[in-house]
């Protein structure tokens, strides 16, 4: 999805790609066959955080493109996401989703049985601040493996109380949502995209990480 993405193709053709893949090799759209989410990925432009619903939308030159994909395959799910700019590429857009995949490296590489959990919100926080971007609150990593979201539940700032060790074996997302201004979503009104309610823009990046004493495994990497 991320080689084919281009302008003047809309979203359910983009999703298509995305969800004929996952046929091909046997697995299973994680939010469908979990929440009965209306297309096979999340696709998510601009404003739009999270959970953006596949159509005849356009994507238009310029345009910030989230793509979130889980799936399941035999019984297990994981869970990865990047955000892709469209030429020409405007530097703020850019900057942002820089900022925000440095955020989802560092972060990851700060997790490592032993560490507490909100290790990853503090370091995701931290990278923020340093560009001058706001982490979206409301938008936490989670557990995954034998369902698409299990606890522990991985606050993408820094939640004191959050102090549970991370643990060898322990499956769990990163998932950075970085925006320019807004610190919360709201939904758009067709009862599944989270939106910044003052149209700053959104990005994320995700991969699903396995917890050791080391560096994580990254099972979503290519
Ligand atoms: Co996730
Ligand atoms: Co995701």
């Amino acid at each position: 999805m991320q080689a084919q993405v281009k302008a003047g193709m809309t979203t359910a053709e983009l999703d298509d790609i995305g969800g004929r893949y996952l046929i091909k090799n046997g697995a299973r759209s994680a939010p469908y066959l979990t929440y009965g989410f209306p297309g096979a990925t999340c696709i998510s432009l601009n404003n739009e955080a999270a959970h953006g619903i596949p159509g005849e939308r356009v994507i238009r030159r310029g345009d910030l493109v989230n793509i979130d994909v889980s799936a399941e395959l035999e019984g297990y799910f994981a869970d990865a996401s990047t955000t892709v700019l469209i030429p020409p590429v405007e530097l703020l857009k850019q900057k942002l989703c820089d900022c925000t995949r440095t955020a989802r490296r560092k972060a990851i590489a700060s997790a490592r049985a032993g560490q507490p959990l909100n290790i990853i919100g503090k370091t995701i926080e931290a990278t923020a601040r340093q560009c001058g971007y706001q982490v979206i609150r409301d938008l936490p990593g989670h557990g995954v493996g034998r369902r698409l979201h299990e606890n522990p539940t991985v606050p993408g700032f820094y939640l004191r109380t959050a102090n549970q060790r991370l643990t060898e074996g322990l499956v769990i997302t990163v998932e950075p949502f970085l925006s320019t201004r807004a610190s919360h979503v709201v939904e758009s009104g067709n009862g599944w995209t989270l939106e910044t309610a003052d149209g700053s823009l959104a990005a994320q990046y995700e991969h699903t990480i396995v917890i050791t004493r080391n560096h994580p495994l990254v099972i979503t990497a290519l």
